[in-house]
């Protein structure tokens, strides 16, 4: 229709329409959204000052015709689902908070069929949660025999160099907590971690036997030893960690190749205290998902716990900074559930 505008004020097309808000500029500093405006058009002689009305006709919200179907189908998620989410973290935060305390070290082994699927990331948040939030003294302790890397998710400056190997050897000389400290890794939230030798060759030579020792030196210590173990379930360490626990915590991921290995590997645990992770569980997989949590109910698994994928988890881990409460409620809220459904069972 006409020629480009020539300033950077709202334009009046020729038929009275307003350009599209997007063409137009941000009012200048100094000017107000109320304040007078120039005539938009010289041709116009009864041009009015502009008012925000005449831009938007309708009621606007968070850039939206406030009455609009989208508009309103977008206000009555977010009330409806943050405030679903928002609400369970503060019951889960009140429960997590009354949780009785224990009476004798409780061992949490936690175990997968499968690699990868996020059994060090479990053990590592829900670690942080039951000594920051049910305030108990807690181990996380890498039983992984291949090279494990729960020791590195503590920050560099905290990271103890030594680990359960020197641990042992040193274990007649040690008679108090304080003692224990240049072995383990302590984090600001309190958790302890025990790493694993840096050698294969060492950790070769980890036997039952010698975790039996092991665990009954920290249970002097500790409230709740968690073990992270490493791929598998048949394995003498395994099997060793199973029989000794008073509970387990077994992750799979969603897709169901690797559910359906979990399951028939659930069939030679003995222990049947088992909390369930369906970890990374991509939103796109719910159907999916619903068929698998059905056929771990069947196993009579009392709880489960959907982690989310979540980049900026994956991104503290790696780099060392895990904060729970920078994480997004969304990721948050199941770490807390995690917390509560094993901090229940303790005993
Ligand atoms: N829910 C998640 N969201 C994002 N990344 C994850 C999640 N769970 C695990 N990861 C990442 O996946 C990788 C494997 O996880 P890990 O816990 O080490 O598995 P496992 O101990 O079973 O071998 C790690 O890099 C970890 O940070
Ligand atoms: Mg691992």
């Amino acid at each position: 229709m006409g020629a480009e505008p020539e300033s950077d004020e709202p334009t009046f097309e020729r038929s009275g329409t307003v350009r599209p808000l997007h063409e137009q500029a941000e009012p200048k500093a100094g000017q107000s959204d109320n304040a007078p405006r120039q005539a938009a058009s010289p041709r116009s002689e009864r041009a009015e000052p502009m008012t925000r009305r005449d831009v938007y006709t309708r009621p606007m919200a968070a850039g939206r015709v406030a009455d609009g179907p989208m508009s309103k189908l977008v206000s009555w998620a977010k009330l409806h689902l943050t405030s679903e989410l928002h609400r369970r973290e503060v019951e889960l935060d009140a429960q997590l908070g009354t949780l009785p305390g224990v009476t004798r070290a409780n061992t949490i082994a936690v175990l997968s069929p499968k690699g990868g699927v996020g059994k060090t990331t479990s053990t590592f948040v829900l670690g942080n949660v039951l000594a920051s939030r049910l305030k108990l003294r807690v181990i996380a302790i890498d039983a992984n025999p291949d090279f494990g890397t729960l020791a590195a998710l503590a920050p560099d400056e905290l990271r103890s160099q030594r680990s359960l190997a020197d641990l042992i050897g040193a274990q007649s000389r040690l008679d108090s907590a304080a003692q224990l400290k240049p072995y383990v890794s302590t984090l600001p939230t309190g958790l302890h971690l025990l790493g694993a030798p840096a050698r294969a060759e060492v950790m070769a030579q980890m036997s039952p036997g010698l975790y039996g020792q092991l665990l009954s030196l920290l249970g002097r210590f500790y409230e709740v030893i968690l073990l992270d173990l490493g791929t598998g379930i048949t394995d003498p360490i395994a099997q060793f960690a199973v029989e000794s626990a008073d509970q387990m915590v077994v992750i799979t991921t969603p897709e169901w190749v690797t559910a359906a290995n979990v399951l028939g590997a659930l069939r030679y645990l003995s222990n049947d205290n088992a909390t369930l992770v369906l970890n990374q569980a991509p939103a796109k997989n719910r159907g999916n998902r619903e068929v698998i949590e059905a056929n771990f109910r069947r196993q009579s698994l009392s709880t489960r716990v959907t982690l989310p994928y979540d980049e900026r988890l994956r991104t503290m881990l790696d780099s060392g900074s895990y904060d729970l409460d920078e994480l997004g409620r969304g990721t948050r809220v199941p770490i807390k559930e995690l917390g509560l459904a094993v901090g229940r069972e303790l005993v």
